[in-house]
């Protein structure tokens, strides 16, 4: 395939009501979720996407009830702790934005060993964005230069001062669920992305999906401000 993004962002969106639809708890939309994270990652590889961030908390889902965080924190400590993950299985280097401090040290701990373990794997780089927003990126981007005493900053240097650091800044943004907003994920990054909202829930998004958001994408005519 030509003219593929490099890196894809993807809000994950509709865990919750692809689980209420079913009768069942919100925390089972979410399980499912996990495996449609694994589903892409493995398409991702074989699509030869270098870079996929996949939104998995924000800084505003701390508002919801603690018996649902904890759930998403219990589902991610397992999933990245087990032996065949998938990201050991198919060598996708895992990387992560936002700031992991108010997480469970156990949870932290988890992150940190499969970022070890994998971190010389260079087909595919799944990121995950955890207690991530684009305001805060951008904010603790902007005190990081004033502590290295910058008092006059350009687009490059903030750019460079953000989480994602040298990734670089995504093609393609894709929110599944049919709600149309960003919700604060990679705010500067995605000034000159492509964006697509597909209508499915999150659990049910696989190979098939992200395939047509691929041939959706490489159909767009992308100008940049210029004219072609
Ligand atoms: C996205 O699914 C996952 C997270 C925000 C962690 P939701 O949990 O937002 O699902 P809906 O939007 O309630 O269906
Ligand atoms: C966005 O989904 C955040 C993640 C996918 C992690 P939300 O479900 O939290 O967004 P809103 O509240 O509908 O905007
Ligand atoms: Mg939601």
């Amino acid at each position: 395939m030509t003219n593929l993004p490099m890196h894809i962002g993807i809000i994950m969106d509709g865990n919750g009501r692809w689980a209420t639809k079913r009768g069942l708890p919100r925390n089972l939309g979410h399980k499912q979720g996990i495996k449609a994270i694994e589903k892409t990652v493995i398409a991702c590889k074989k699509f030869n996407i270098k870079y996929c961030t996949f939104f998995a908390f924000s800084t505003e889902n701390w508002k919801r009830s603690k018996e649902e965080i904890d759930g998403i924190f219990n589902l991610l400590r397992e999933y990245l702790r087990k032996e065949d993950n998938v990201f050991l299985k198919h060598k996708i280097k895992v990387a992560s934005i936002g700031t992991l401090e108010k997480f469970p040290k156990d949870l932290q701990d988890a992150l940190y060993e499969i970022k070890e373990k994998t971190k010389n794997f260079n087909d595919t780089c799944a990121i995950f964005a955890l207690n991530y927003g684009g305001r805060d990126d951008i904010v603790r981007a902007v005190n990081k230069l004033i502590q290295k005493g910058y008092n006059k900053i350009d687009e490059e240097l903030l750019l460079k001062n953000l989480d994602t650091q040298d990734i670089p800044q995504p093609d393609l943004v894709i929110r599944t669920s049919g709600e149309m907003r960003i919700s604060n994920f990679l705010l500067y990054q995605m000034a000159y992305s492509e964006l697509y909202f597909p209508k499915v829930y999150w659990p049910d998004f696989n190979e098939r999906y992200l395939k047509k958001c691929l041939d959706i994408y490489q159909k767009r005519n992308r100008r940049f401000g210029g004219l072609n």
